[in-house]
């Protein structure tokens, strides 16, 4: 059969979804090749450079969090740490036991609810079946304050197999262009040795624009896909309109709330196509997740 996904698509994301249980035995099983055994040095600058220690910091898929600890190390307050597996959240609830200043999460990322100041990525994104992507844009943009700032490591490479999924410099530009203002996207200068020059650091700014989230019946092929992407970045106001890897979820960024029946009207020519907003909040997200089985 044709394999219609785009080029990310993977031998283990297709047979086994990466979900709670996926990530728990990889923790128990101590496969867990990710784990630098330190801070990033490129993410230990990052912090040098933090000025406000009082900043609501959130490490999402933190695995270890050692950032986290150089974070308490150098004074920092408020820093959250989401992971999904229960094996890493326990590890991570007895190292940081005394440190009230550290709050251990044991949830799905995406059915985060909370503002932060600072997200700082490293190994999440790529850890994310490549379909999720348009969904991470939408999140990251929610969870941030007012000019909250994303920040952290991106890979730009391709890997045979994943996760982790790989990607590039202008693949990233394109999926958060209009939702966050690019402050800074270079190859980061003092990776570890195995990942030199493979990474990206990368430092963007929550936009002062509308981020919202879709979900999209009826395609099943990149030519329909990118027609369908293009109507809707015509539209005036839209900055950033892109579709997921599986067709089945669309990113709009805009500057005022786009009517949802021009959406489906624009697209009308296929009677087989069909557009609906995805719940905004948490525990609408839980029931969606669970009737329809989305988000792994
Ligand atoms: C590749 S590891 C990276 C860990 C850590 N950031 C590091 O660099 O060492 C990905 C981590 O994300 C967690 N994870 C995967 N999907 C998640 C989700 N949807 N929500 C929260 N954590 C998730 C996994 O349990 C795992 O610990």
């Amino acid at each position: 059969m044709e394999n219609k996904l785009d080029a990310g698509c993977c031998v283990i994301e297709c047979e086994r979804p990466l979900d709670a249980q996926y990530w728990d035995s990889q923790w128990k099983a101590n496969t867990t090749g990710w784990d630098l055994g330190m801070p990033a040095p490129p993410l230990v600058s990052l912090i040098d450079s933090i000025e406000n220690k009082n900043a609501k910091i959130l490490i999402p898929g933190c695995g270890n969090a050692y950032e986290a600890e150089y974070l308490v190390k150098n004074g920092f307050t408020d820093i959250t740490l989401i992971d999904i597996s229960e094996t890493a959240s326990q590890l991570l609830n007895e190292k940081f036991a005394n440190k009230p200043q550290v709050k251990v999460v044991c949830d799905d990322f995406f059915l985060h609810t909370e503002k932060y100041d600072i997200i700082i990525e490293q190994t999440f994104f790529c850890a994310l079946p490549p379909a999720m992507r348009q969904r991470y844009v939408w999140k990251m943009h929610n969870l941030l304050n007012e000019n909250g700032i994303l920040t952290g490591l991106l890979f730009n490479r391709t890997f045979e197999v994943g996760p982790p999924f790989g990607g590039s410099k202008e693949e990233y530009e394109k999926l958060f262009y209009g939702a966050f203002d690019f402050i800074t996207i270079e190859t980061a200068t003092n990776s570890v040795e195995p990942r030199a020059n493979t990474e990206l650091f990368f430092k963007f700014k929550k936009g002062d624009v509308l981020v919202n989230f879709y979900s999209f019946q009826g395609i099943t092929c990149n030519g329909c896909k990118n027609s369908v992407t293009e109507i809707y970045s015509k539209i005036e106001g839209v900055k950033n309109a892109s579709m997921s890897s599986d067709f089945k979820e669309i990113l709009t960024v805009s500057d005022e709330e786009i009517d949802l029946k021009l959406l489906q009207e624009l697209v009308s020519y296929d009677e087989g196509y069909k557009i609906e907003k995805l719940p905004q909040r948490h525990e609408d997200a839980k029931n969606y997740k669970n009737d329809f089985n989305l988000g792994h």
